[in-house]
């Protein structure tokens, strides 16, 4: 039977580009549609951006832009990313658009007739300069337990206790620097924990299929209500006081729904601007008795949302529930954890800009996925292993090896019947299609390309067996030539219907050479018999490493002309044209920051003990640091366009000494050494390092 299938990715917030978390969330989500409709599925793939929020207000007013405007240009460079990486969504919407609008005033209006919405007055910090309440990130002070200073109003980063912004000893607003004072409003909550919520979360969730099994558990953790009373679900504030960028919310002037509110509903929003744009009919698709499945993937940081409030909102509104929360881990870069808002050390857009293949990510990424919340790495040298060894040395080798002569010898026909050894082969490589299928539906990736690959390599022996090669030099072997070659492109063709979920250009090209329509999942149970293929040109390239090397190098400092690509992220960049003068240096001044921000900055004197050129980076030079440490400190610094090593030996400098260390490909950097350059570096080249005056020490502090 086809299934209908409505499905979504994580509605990233509007405050900065995509990064490689985003993207492999949609590369897995992206595969599972793919193979939907190649088994005759009707799919409906749909994501937009998240407007809304104090931050997206924020980062808004300090880039001198209206909300809507900040987000519009967020919104206007996100299409090269879904294009460059092959991610095939039909419809792209935001949070901020009418349809989200209309449908949380009805869902929330229908929560409040369900009896499930009620107000109370609560006590909050409020910046009495900026006249507003501050969200917990927006305070800093001492952690009442162990006293460390500029801790955030949720928890302590030094000890890890967690507690209300209102226990922090000599609390500021980051916004201003002002001394938060108390007061009280009137919130909305959503009464999560009454019986009717928790009966109904309790038999959703246990739902045989709706939910990996990890996530089952930790939802158990969740309902637990402890000896003490403590634990289990507690009411959802859903409002915030104005200033607030989100939708209003119906007879209560000045408060808005908080932005995870409308957040989820904008995937329906999508959708139904989907359905007038492609004739659709919306209220049929989110029938909940309809056929229509609904099927969420997100990361494992946002479960609560999507397994207790998102389904609780949608069945007391009287809505359909989602069917399935696909909930999957974080990707890391060579170990380094992914910060939320910046990334990780691979920009995506970088990596198309370098004409690196997005199939090869796409490959990479998929043979890395199962179907439990595990996180997975992007490592370089694992990458370039996988695909030059496996997509091209085992897959795309079995064409290049064959194909040619089908041209120059049989002007292009295949063999109409073939040898017993090769019909078993094919009768192989045909019977795995269940196997595979089964592995893509669960999202097991990982198993269904090694499956693939093994079969590549019983092809690939079967070659090796019978020597085409050779073969071609011998007269009398004319008609078994065409019988190896015709089942090595037989073969080929079988393994591009496995991997063509994840590869969709490549088999689209694959297509074009066989001289067939567009492949479908049946197509494995199937064989090509007498039919002339086209010509075969090359299918794709090897990695380069000096590809990866420039993805991993650090990126010089320019200013991007592709909008939300800045280098602190898009969120609050005031611009880099404009009049000279009025930009200094050829980028405009970064927002202001308190003392406070400027304070955790540790910026030390450096002496540099040792300079050397790294192997296999035409940028970076290794930098031996001295600063007054027991053992010195290793830096990769991107100078070695403007400095022999030799010269620096010797010289003392300024080094930012608390930067988390980062792995590179050529090793850990250790901190980062200050230069100064223009924004444009090609039109005014220079880098220049900071010296202090004679007489410094290793060691000292800069402030
Ligand atoms: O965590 C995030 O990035 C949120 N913007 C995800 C929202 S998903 C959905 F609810 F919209
Ligand atoms: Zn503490």
């Amino acid at each position: 039977m086809p299934r209908q299938l409505f499905v979504t990715t994580a509605l990233p917030y509007a405050n900065g580009p995509f990064h490689i978390g985003h993207i492999m969330e949609y590369i897995q989500a992206d595969i599972w549609v793919r193979f939907q409709r190649m088994q005759g599925h009707t799919v409906h793939f749909v994501g937009a951006d998240d407007a809304h929020g104090a931050p997206i207000m924020i980062a808004a007013e300090k880039a001198g832009k209206t909300p809507q405007q900040f987000v519009a240009d967020i919104a206007a460079g996100r299409q090269q990313y879904l294009d460059g990486f092959h991610i095939g969504f039909d419809h792209w919407h935001s949070t901020d658009e009418p349809e989200n609008h209309e449908l949380a005033k009805d869902i929330y209006r229908a929560l409040r007739k369900a009896g499930l919405v009620f107000i109370r007055p609560i006590e909050q910090f409020f910046d009495p300069v900026k006249a507003m309440f501050l969200p917990d990130r927006y305070i800093q002070g001492e952690c009442p337990k162990c006293g460390a200073k500029d801790q955030y109003g949720d928890a302590c980063e030094v000890c890890g206790a967690v507690y209300a912004p209102t226990e922090l000893k000599h609390p500021t607003s980051t916004l201003t620097g002002a001394t938060p004072v108390l007061k009280t409003s009137e919130h909305h909550f959503f009464q999560l924990s009454s019986s009717r919520c928790i009966d109904f979360l309790k038999e959703w969730t246990h739902e045989p299929g709706r939910l990996q099994p990890e996530v089952l558990n930790k939802i158990k953790e969740w309902f637990t209500v402890d000896e003490h009373g403590h634990g289990g679900l507690a009411d959802w504030d859903i409002s915030r006081d104005a200033p607030y960028f989100g939708i209003e919310i119906p007879d209560a002037p000045g408060k808005y729904f908080y932005v995870w509110l409308d957040a989820p509903i904008g995937y329906l929003a999508s959708l139904k601007a989907y359905c007038v744009k492609a004739g659709l009919d919306f209220d049929a698709l989110v029938d909940p008795d309809g056929p229509t499945e609904q099927v969420h993937f997100i990361g494992k940081d946002i479960t609560y949302f999507h397994t207790l409030f998102w389904p609780a909102m949608l069945k007391f509104s009287g809505r359909k529930t989602p069917d399935r929360v696909f909930v999957h881990g974080f990707i890391t870069v060579s170990g380094e954890k992914m910060s939320k808002s910046r990334g990780t050390g691979i920009s995506p857009l970088r990596y198309l800009e370098l004409g690196m293949n997005a199939q090869w990510l796409r490959y990479y990424i998929a043979a890395k996925l199962n179907g439990k919340v595990e996180d997975i790495d992007f490592n370089p040298d694992d990458f370039m292993a996988r695909v030059n060894s496996d997509l091209i040395g085992k897959y795309i080798n079995i064409a290049s090896r064959a194909a040619g002569f089908i041209a120059k010898r049989f002007d292009g026909r295949l063999a109409s019947t073939l040898g017993a050894d090769g019909s078993a082969l094919l009768e192989t490589l045909q019977a795995a299609r269940t196997d595979i299928a089964r592995l893509y539906d669960e999202r097991e990736y990982g198993k269904a390309l090694r499956e693939t690959m093994s079969l590549a390599d019983r092809v690939n022996a079967y070659v090796d067996a019978n020597k085409p090669w050779e073969l071609a030099k011998q007269p009398g072997e004319h008609a078994r030539l065409q019988d190896v070659c015709s089942t090595c492109v037989e073969a080929f063709r079988l393994l591009t219907v496995y991997l063509k979920p994840v590869l969709p250009v490549l088999a689209q090209q694959v297509e074009a050479f066989l001289n067939i329509g567009p492949l479908v999942f049946d197509d494995a149970s199937r064989r090509l018999g007498a039919h002339a293929i086209g010509n075969y040109s090359h299918l794709m390239q090897r990695v380069d490493t000096k590809q990866l090397d420039a993805l991993f190098e650090p990126p010089s400092p320019q200013p991007s002309s592709v909008p939300g690509e800045g280098a602190n992220g898009g969120a609050v960049s005031g611009g880099a044209s404009g009049a000279a003068g009025a930009t200094p240096g050829g980028e405009a001044l970064a927002p202001v920051i308190n003392i406070g921000d400027f304070a955790k900055i540790d910026l030390r004197l450096a002496k540099i003990v040792d300079a050397a050129l790294v192997d296999g980076s035409t940028k970076l030079l290794r930098l031996t640091l001295d600063v007054g440490e027991a053992e010195p400190r290793t830096v990769f610094s991107g100078i070695q366009s403007a400095f022999k090593p030799a010269e620096l030996i010797g010289k003392f400098t300024v080094m930012v000494a608390n930067l988390a260390p980062r792995k590179m490909k050529f090793g850990l950097s250790e901190g980062m050494v200050l230069a100064a350059s223009h924004a444009d570096e090609k039109s005014h080249p220079g880098l220049f390092l900071l010296e202090p005056t004679p007489g410094a020490v290793a060691g000292l502090r800069v402030r």
